[in-house]
């Protein structure tokens, strides 16, 4: 059985990226794999950042990761931060990584462009990332074309690791989605959708009441043109309504682009396809965040479990890397 593992971070609303970039393509075979899904809380501290929010959406995304079907008896489900495991490797693993090879990361340098005062944490990112999934031996990361790159750093720093210090780790790869790998933004189709830049015209929020995902894809940017075609680079937000509709459906946007005449029916068809992906997902919600208890439950005894699990990985590290055992 392939272990794979993926995290959502509780900064800004979930969005339908999200769910087809990552939540859909880990849960679909939850049975079939030996499958890790949890909040990364931790990675939400590496901005600005209010204290009450990230506790707030931090239960709000694991029970929106219940609700869109994450069955915690058939995965290991928790918060990051209730498995110290992690940041203990991630010091670990800090010692085997370059101070330019962290700088390099494109994520670092988009976001350090638009902060004032930049975390330190912010730098680190990628390498809490890489403990993460270093932790539980993992084979596949399912995530978003925007993740890639640091799930080639936890390969990097895992292969150099073991070169090094001896056989620890696993060296994991990503895999990303056929079709909505990056799902963009409606009102900006060249950028990516986005939980803490996009509008909130630009993202289909997976709490989105249909009404309002109806209106912000019927609004959503085309261009000037009349037929449908799939084409990313001359017609971003046409190819983009197509991803999303082939996401939804799952069928390739190149063939759906040629059942369409005018991009009214096309937005039609993508409303309708959108909605009835959620409205599964948004009731479940509801019946389950009325028991916060009950979830609260649910990702305490996933801690224990991951805490067994994660402590093997940390103990065999410390090992190798040369500390004396206690
Ligand atoms: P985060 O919370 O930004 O995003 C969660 C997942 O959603 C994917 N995603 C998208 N996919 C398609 N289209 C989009 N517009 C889009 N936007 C986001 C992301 O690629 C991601 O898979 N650092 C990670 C969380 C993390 C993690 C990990 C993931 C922490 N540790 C270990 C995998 C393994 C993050 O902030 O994702």
């Amino acid at each position: 059985m392939p272990r794979r593992i993926t995290g959502f971070t509780p900064s800004g609303d979930l969005h339908l990226g999200n769910y087809l970039g990552a939540m859909r393509p880990i849960i679909g075979p939850q049975h079939d794999a030996d499958t890790v899904v949890f909040v990364s809380d931790l990675h939400a501290l590496t901005l600005d950042h209010e204290p009450a929010d990230v506790r707030r959406r931090t239960l709000e995304f694991a029970t929106l990761l219940l609700a869109a079907g994450v069955d915690p008896d058939a995965c290991l489900f928790m918060v990051q931060s209730h498995v110290p495991e992690h940041t203990e490797l991630h010091y670990l693993l800090e010692c085997v990584t370059g101070y330019g090879e962290a700088q390099r990361m494109i994520q670092f340098k988009e976001k350090s462009r638009r902060q004032e005062h930049i975390r330190t944490s912010l730098l680190t990112y990628p390498i809490l990332m890489a403990a993460d999934i270093l932790l539980y031996d993992i084979d596949e990361v399912p995530v978003g074309e925007d993740q890639r790159q640091h799930v080639e750093l936890a390969r990097d720093l895992a292969t150099r690791f073991n070169a090094r210090y001896g056989e620890t780790f696993t060296v994991p790869r990503a895999v990303n989605p056929a079709v909505a790998a990056r799902v963009m933004d409606l009102s900006a189709p060249k950028e990516k959708m986005s939980k803490s830049t996009s509008s909130a015209a630009g993202a289909l929020r997976l709490l989105d009441e249909p009404d309002q995902l109806r209106r912000k894809i019927m609004r959503a940017v085309t261009d000037a043109g009349t037929t449908v075609t799939y084409d990313p680079e001359r017609s971003p937000g046409v190819a983009n309504l197509l991803d999303i509709l082939g996401g939804c459906t799952h069928h390739d946007p190149r063939d759906l682009a040629k059942t369409f005449d005018r991009y009214g029916e096309l937005k039609t068809a993508v409303a309708d396809a959108v909605v009835d992906t959620l409205a599964p997902i948004q009731e479940r919600y509801r019946e389950l965040a009325a028991r916060p208890d009950h979830v609260r439950d649910v990702l305490r005894a996933g801690a224990g479990r991951a805490r067994e699990r994660a402590g093997e990985t940390v103990r065999r590290t410390r090992a190798a890397i040369g500390l004396l055992p206690t």
